[in-house]
């Protein structure tokens, strides 16, 4: 685990507790409430002889896997063990995903799971935060059904998790002292959810997963408001943060030791629309280019109707933004697009991945491709494997369409049968395997550079690197290569990635 320290003056921060009343202004007033639950924590520790453990579990995506490091930085600034077993944790918290049903039902399942811990270990916290706790409809069924949770917050207010806590805290003291019996408990869960926010709270402690790459929130919300997209109403409006902020955070990682960033937002090529001074995001990437001992960067997601000329044009004459392009699809008929409100045709995308792979042709393209959306036909379908078949993905992620209530596209009328869209599913899934493997065998017998991630999994003598295009190569090593760029030979093409060896 890896912290990232704050600019802020630390000591007037972590001694902040003498103030009789917590400051009004963030961040100094979650320091003030982080300061407090350390006096809680260290009388944990007096009456059991050791640091209380914490265990975070991250659903979703790179957007939640930042926030959840977040989670993890405070934790540990109050004096918490990061732990990797959930069942002993004294503190378990779940960052949730709501995008698809699918996501919502795997963190009910978990929590049937936890309360079956809670009930051998109760003085067990149970927290929920992240973008299902943005749904009224989710809070209510907590509320009925999952009442041993104690403590809730949204994505809005992640910032305010050490006061939170305090919180729960002070209430878990007074069950102590009054031994209030379990029917009373419900009333004991803290549900602090905002609508929105237009704050923007910097400098809280970060504990990062990876020493060697990082990501970087660059942007917060989504103003798309694609019809089948749940994400704008759980993630709110659209706010860029300050350049100078990315830049500083971006520098304090590079002296940390990090070689990769990732800059993230649901639709980077929007960023800098609504500052102060107005910026594009072709400009802030020349911007992070320049910064001295960052090796790769990486940016995630990018909206096809926003994508510019500018863009391709420093992407291609970078030397340090990686070849590799995350160009969300969804559908490839321009029936669908619209009712999709993508705001693209089928041939603007075509145009644009084409004009993309002519500009810089050791790009790699990878997208998100939904099938069953409402009013979906075969026909239809057809049409998005004639856009697979065209631009050749070096990989897709394919999602079954999944109904969000609220959205615009949860109360169209011609909902897709199961049948038809299991089929077309695994067409689709037949043929983008089929593109990803051609475009993955391209590149046999290549000498690239790979950054090296983490030990094999399967074995021990294998070490797993990072491709500047995405592609996992396998190479014998040990766990000293970690975070290391170095040059291998990819030997032997395994469908999706390589077998390799380290070229001196
Ligand atoms: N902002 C990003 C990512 C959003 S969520 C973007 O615009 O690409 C990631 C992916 O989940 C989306 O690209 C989409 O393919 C998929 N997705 C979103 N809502 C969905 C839904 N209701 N059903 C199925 N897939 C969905
Ligand atoms: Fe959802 Fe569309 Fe925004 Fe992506 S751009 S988060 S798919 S609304
Ligand atoms: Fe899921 Fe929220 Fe990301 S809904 S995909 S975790 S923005």
């Amino acid at each position: 685990m890896h912290n990232e320290a704050s600019h802020h003056n630390k000591i007037d921060l972590d001694r902040i507790d003498i103030y009789a009343e917590p400051p009004k202004e963030e961040p100094a007033r979650q320091y003030y409430f982080m300061a407090k639950c350390r006096e809680w924590v260290r009388e944990f520790e007096r009456k059991n002889g050791r640091r209380p453990f914490a265990f975070t579990q991250t659903f979703g995506c790179q957007m939640n896997a930042r926030d959840s490091e977040k989670l993890a930085g405070i934790l540990e600034n109050v004096g918490y063990a990061l732990s990797e077993t959930e069942g002993q944790a004294d503190f378990v918290i779940y960052n949730t995903c709501t995008v698809r049903d699918n996501a919502n039902q795997k963190v009910y399942g978990r929590l049937g799971e936890l309360n079956g811990h809670k009930r051998r270990n109760p003085h067990m916290i149970i927290a929920l935060c992240g973008c299902m706790m943005q749904e009224p409809a989710v809070i209510e069924k907590l509320q009925k059904s999952y009442s041993f949770v104690d403590l809730i917050f949204g994505t809005h207010n992640l910032f305010k998790f050490p006061e939170l806590l305090y919180t729960v805290y002070e209430m878990k003291g007074m069950y102590t002292m009054e031994k209030r019996h379990s029917m009373e408990k419900r009333h004991s869960m803290v549900v602090d959810i905002w609508k929105d926010t237009d704050m923007i709270v910097e400098d809280l402690p970060i504990v990062r997963k990876y020493p060697f790459k990082s990501g970087i929130n660059i942007m917060f919300g989504c103003n798309n408001f694609c019809s089948y997209c749940i994400v704008p109403y759980v993630r709110g409006q659209e706010r860029s943060r300050e350049p100078e902020d990315i830049i500083r955070e971006i520098k304090q990682l590079v002296a940390n030791g990090v070689v990769e960033v990732m800059l993230l937002g649901q639709n980077v090529n929007s960023y800098g629309k609504n500052l102060r001074q107005p910026m594009t995001f072709a400009s802030l990437l020349k911007e992070v280019e320049k910064i001295e001992g960052l090796k790769r960067i990486r940016f995630m997601t990018s909206h096809p109707k926003d994508l510019s000329d500018e863009l391709i044009d420093v992407m291609k004459h970078s030397t340090k933004i990686c070849r590799h392009l995350h160009l969300p699809l969804q559908s490839g008929s321009t029936r669908i697009l619209t009712r999709m409100n993508r705001r693209y045709t089928k041939e603007q995308y075509i145009d644009l991945a084409l004009r993309i792979r002519r500009e810089i042709p050791d790009i790699a393209i990878t997208t998100d491709i939904i099938v069953g959306f409402p009013g979906e036909t075969p026909e239809d379908l057809e049409e998005t494997l004639d856009v697979v078949r065209t631009v050749k993905y070096d990989n897709a992620f394919t999602f079954i369409y999944s109904k969000r209530t609220g959205t615009p596209a949860a109360s169209m009328e011609d909902q897709v049968p199961e049948e038809q869209v299991r089929q077309g599913f695994d067409r689709l899934l037949k043929l983008v395997q089929e593109t990803a493997r051609e475009q993955i065998a391209k590149y046999q017998n290549c000498v690239m550079e790979a950054l090296i991630e983490e030990v094999n999994q399967n074995d021990a003598a294998m070490v797993t690197g990072r491709l500047s295009n995405n592609t996992i190569v396998h190479i014998p090593g040990d766990a000293s290569m970690i975070g290391r760029l170095v040059q291998v030979s990819l030997d032997q093409c395994m469908g999706f990635y390589y077998l390799g060896h380290l070229v001196s």
